[in-house]
């Protein structure tokens, strides 16, 4: 596991936008593994700035999660956020863009589905991530098993309190349940980017990247992971004991 510490999060964004960019020269076919909420978002505008110099065309892309209950077109589906966050302002075909079916009849069954789907792909090359204030990745919420894998999970109340921003305040129409990739699904990837911006995150960071590794705090897992790389700005660096054993970024 890595730490690099950047000023601003648009910087964070760029780094990591251009490594996506540089493997995606090396190997047109690149499998991404996607993520929503505000974290990502900034990585995603710099990716569509940079337009034409990314040939889209070969990469596929799965996304980490998707809320139970919500048609694709619901304006609070992660199909929506990503189709208006990236993937309507890219040349990527749509048939190459995967996300968690919410509204599966049978919902077991399609998530062995996504994961025969992530495997035939080839696995993930490079896989974002954010982090909850409970320091859970995707909706793998605290006490989320090392093995699991792409299933149906309950969303904590504090997750499902601080998503119900994006539904007009009232925690009643949020999503009781999600899809999400598992723990193992994630650790498969061969590269990990988690972004954390602002200082209200620097307590789950903290613990992901100093404390000890344990369920309790899915983001700790990453630590045993061979090539992923917290990119957090200073803000949410705040509360590391050890920055100095950090790479910090002055500019860029
Ligand atoms: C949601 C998503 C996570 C995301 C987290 C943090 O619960 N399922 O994938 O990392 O929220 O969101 P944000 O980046 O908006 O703080």
């Amino acid at each position: 596991m890595k730490v690099l510490i950047v000023p601003t999060k648009e910087i964070g964004a760029k780094i990591v936008a251009l490594r996506i960019e540089g493997l995606i020269r090396i190997n047109f076919k690149v499998v991404l593994g996607l993520a929503t909420g505000s974290s990502p978002e900034p990585l995603y505008d710099e990716l569509v700035a940079r337009g034409n110099q990314i040939d889209w065309q070969d990469v596929k892309t799965f996304n980490l999660d998707e809320y139970v209950g919500l048609q694709p077109n619901h304006d609070q589906s992660y199909r929506s956020f990503m189709d208006k966050h990236l993937f309507d302002l890219i040349k990527i075909p749509n048939s190459q863009t995967t996300i968690p079916n919410g509204m599966a009849a049978n919902i077991e069954l399609s998530c062995t589905k996504y994961e025969d789907a992530i495997t035939d792909a080839g696995g993930i090359d490079l896989q974002i991530l954010g982090i909850g204030n409970n320091a859970h990745i995707a909706f793998n919420e605290p006490g989320s098993a090392f093995d699991s894998r792409t299933r149906q999970v309950e969303l904590d109340e504090a997750t499902r309190q601080a998503n119900k921003r994006f539904f007009g305040g009232d925690i009643e129409k949020v999503p009781t349940h999600a899809i999400s990739m598992g723990m193992a699904t994630i650790m498969e990837a061969r590269e990990i980017y988690l972004l954390g911006w602002g200082f209200g995150k620097s307590g789950a960071l903290a613990r992901a990247i100093e404390g000890p590794v344990s369920p309790e705090v899915p983001a700790s897992v990453l630590q045993l992971h061979p090539n992923a790389t917290f990119v957090i700005d200073t803000m949410a660096a705040q509360q590391l004991k050890h920055p100095d054993r950090y790479t910090t970024v002055a500019q860029f």
